[in-house]
Parts: structure tokens; sequence; C-alpha cells
């Protein structure tokens, strides 16, 4: 998304204020002081991708509560475009088959998009996956246990999520793999591929992910079953109110939310309660306190680092900055559900805390759909993992040496081996 201009000019920049290399893996690993010195000296900076793509860099927690809520900012890139733009027919562009969902929509067509997925969401329904959450978990232990050992990441965190979002769509198991190796490619999430290996494999991610999902939606038809898909296949049969491309991509946003999110939850959690034992005492003293760890986890290290895109529809000033109109913003989480003029003690890591409204989920119109569902897999993974594992440590003893993805949008390990 090359779009926005490149003329604005940050006026911190050169003033001591870091630049931030977000590939650099030091800065993944620790950014909480950049991001403090941000907060501080500038909380409304203009920083860049490595890619080159600059951006404005939103660090403050009420900053990033207007920036959530203002309509003068929109979630839909085209707005922002003249009228006889013409996307560049890269690879890359083709991936756009795939972003008519809510994340990329303002209201109205928000609004009647989203109404159809929370339906699937409601906090009774996700309540009533406990028990299949929890016989997952089981079984991935009971495999796991005998050895001694177990990578919270691969083994444990990731198979979990992905089995439950691929059940409530309907997706087979046989299929699962494949599917998460589509949504990877295009999201840009394997870390093991370059860009001219994903460039390469662009076409044919797109395609098959594409034929796959018409395939999908046929055999639902004719045989409906009661999950996701069937109902949005359905809900564009019965009112013709979503269209074949917002339905590809609403299932391709399902998909692709519902799984790392959970992944890095239940990787960041574990790794809290290694570095912090007297608070992982504490909650093995009492699980009733799983509650309130999962939402510590999530505001002292959330999974989502930076909130999705937004542009700006009109100057917009802040803090005496002027964020140009069409500029590209994001929210920084991180940095926001740190801030000490909201959190008390915002570094420390205290799973009693209570005044705990941290962005992890976002706010306003694009909270998250999945909240109660992500929040149920940490909550069952965490416990259970403590209830069956009296003790356990990193495999080698060194957390320090732990490596996180190479990721700018979402913060979490690449792998967390444990041994008991
Ligand atoms: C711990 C797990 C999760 C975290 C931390 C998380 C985080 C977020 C965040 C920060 C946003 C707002 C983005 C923005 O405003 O820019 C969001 C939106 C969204 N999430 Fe999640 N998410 C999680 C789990 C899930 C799950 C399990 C699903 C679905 C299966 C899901 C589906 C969505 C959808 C559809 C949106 C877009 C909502 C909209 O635009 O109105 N998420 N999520």
């Amino acid at each position: 998304m090359e779009t926005t201009t490149q003329t604005a000019k940050c006026p911190f920049a050169g003033k001591g204020i870091p630049d931030i290399d977000f590939s650099d893996s030091a800065f993944i690993k620790n950014p909480f002081a950049t991001y403090a010195a941000m907060r501080d000296e500038a909380p409304v900076h203009r920083v860049a991708f490595s890619s080159g793509q600059p951006f404005w860099l939103i660090t403050r927690y009420e900053d990033a509560m207007l920036v959530f809520k203002d309509p003068r900012f929109t979630k839909d890139i085209k707005k922002t475009l003249p009228p006889d733009h013409k996307a560049p027919a890269s690879p890359l562009a083709m991936s756009q088959l795939f972003s008519h969902h809510v994340l990329y929509m303002d209201p109205p067509d928000h609004t009647r998009m989203k109404q159809l997925v929370q339906k699937a969401f409601t906090p009774k329904l996700v309540d009533g996956m406990r028990s299949h959450i929890q016989d997952i978990t089981n079984k991935l232990l009971d495999k796991h246990i005998p050895t001694g050992r177990i990578d919270i990441i691969n083994d444990y965190a990731l198979p979990l999520p992905i089995s439950i979002i691929s059940g409530l769509l309907g997706i087979p198991e046989k299929d699962q793999q494949l599917f998460r190796r589509w949504s990877n490619i295009i999201l840009n999430i394997d870390i093991n591929v370059t860009r001219e290996e994903r460039m390469q494999l662009m076409p044919e991610a797109i395609g098959g992910f594409t034929n796959y999902l018409r395939e999908i939606f046929a055999s639902k038809q004719a045989n409906p079953a009661d999950d996701l898909i069937t109902h949005l296949v359905q809900a564009k049969e019965g009112s013709d109110k979503l269209n074949e491309t917002e339905l590809m991509s609403t299932v391709f946003l399902l998909f692709a939310a519902g799984y790392e999110t959970s992944v890095n939850l239940i990787g960041n959690g574990v790794l809290a309660l290694l570095q912090y034992p007297e608070q992982q005492q504490a909650l093995r003293n009492d699980p009733g306190l799983i509650n309130t760890t999962v939402d510590e986890v999530l505001r002292l290290d959330p999974p989502v680092s930076l909130a999705s895109e937004r542009y700006a529809l009109e100057d917009v000033e802040m803090n005496g900055v002027t964020i140009p109109k069409g500029e590209l913003v994001h929210i920084c989480i991180t940095a926001a559900n740190r801030d000490p003029r909201r959190f008390d003690s915002p570094d420390t890591f205290d799973i009693t805390r209570k005044d705990n409204k941290h962005f992890s989920f976002g706010q306003g119109t694009h909270y998250c759909v999945g909240s109660a569902l992500g929040k149920l897999e940490g909550e069952i993974a965490i416990n259970t993992l403590l209830r069956r594992i009296p003790a356990f440590s990193v495999e080698g003893g060194d957390i320090d040496a732990l490596k996180y993805k190479n990721n700018s949008v979402m913060r979490g390990l690449e792998a967390l081996p444990i041994v008991f």
C-alpha cells in the first residue's frame, strides 16, 4: 500500500528520538524503553516500516483512544485515493481480493458485515465451546507430557486455536495445514520466506485459496452444516447482502485473525509466568485468578502490537503535531498499554490487577469479534498447563536466548521449549 505522500515531516525528527528499525531483532525483543521515550517526547511520531512505508505511530493511551474512535480516521484506504486510482497489477495487489472485510470498512458497510459475523461469537456460544477447547488441550498435553518436553508455541499454542477456528468455520481437518500455508503467505507471516520468494509464492497461494474457497462454498450450499461458512453462504444467498469477494475476505479474516493472535497470547502468557515465578506460584495457588492473569498478559505483552491501518481523512492535529490528510496511522497497543498516565506501575506484571482496560482487543467500532474466544483459549491453555505440569523451566535454562518472530505487527516467540 505505497499510497501515502512522502512529504510530511515529523517535528520530532532528529531531536534525539530514536528512529525505529522495525526489523531489528533487538528492538523486536525489547521495544519498551524506545516506546517509553516516544510516549514522553514524541507521542505522535512519523516512522517507517522496513519496506519504506512511512506512518504515524501513536504511543499514548489517551491519543490511542481518540484514534480508535475518531471518524476523521478511516479504515477504508479507497477513501484516501483519487477516484481514477487503479491498483497496480502486482501479486501483492491480488491479495486485495481478501481485503473486503470488516477490518477495512467504515460504517454503514462495516455494521452490516459485523452483525453477520458477530452472531457466531456471542458469549453464550463461546462459553459452549469450553469443553471442546479443554478436550483439545488435554489431548495435546497427553501426547507430550510423557516425553518430558513440549514446545509451547508449536506443539501447544498453535494447534489449539487452528483446530478451534477451523472447526468453527467448517474447514475439514485434512485441509487445515494447507489453509494455514496460504494465509501465511498472503499475510506475510512466514518468517522463513524472503520477500522475493513470497512474491513467487503469492499467485499460487491466492489461486489455491480462491479455488478452495469456491469449492467449499459450493459444497456447503449443497450440504449445509452447522458451521460459520454455511451461515455466511446462506446469508449471501438469502438477502444478497454479501457478495462473493466479501464472503471470501471474511472467511480469510476470521481464519487469519483467529489463530496467530491466540498463539501469541498463550506463548506470551507462559513466558511471563516463567519470568515472574512468584506470579506463577500465586496462580497455581489460586487458579481462579486466571481471568485477571490473562488480561494482565494481554496488557503487558499484547499479541497484536500495532493496531491495523487507519488513514487521516483530513489534517488532524494531536499533541501539537499535524497528521496530514491521507497519511497512514498505526496505534501502538504495546506502548499505550504501558502508559503511566493511565496505569499504575505499568511495567509490573500483576495478575491481580483490577483496573485493566487495555487496548489489546482494540476499542470502539472495530473491537475484536473473537475477544471472548481468544481469552477462553488462553485461560484454558494456561491453567491446564499449570495443573498438569507441577514445575517446568525453559529448555537450556536461558530465557534471554528465546527468539521473537520477525514481525512488526504481531508480537510472539518463534518457539518456547520447556522441560519438566
Ligand atoms: C488473543 C486473541 C486476540 C487478540 C489479541 C485480538 C486482537 C484484535 C485487535 C487488536 C483487533 C482490532 C484491530 C484494530 O482496530 O485495528 C481485532 C479485531 C478483530 N478480531 Fe481479534 N484478536 C484475537 C482473537 C480473535 C479471534 C479468535 C477472532 C475470530 C475468530 C478474531 C477476529 C477479529 C475480527 C473479525 C476483527 C475485526 C473487527 C472489526 O473490524 O470490526 N480475533 N482483534
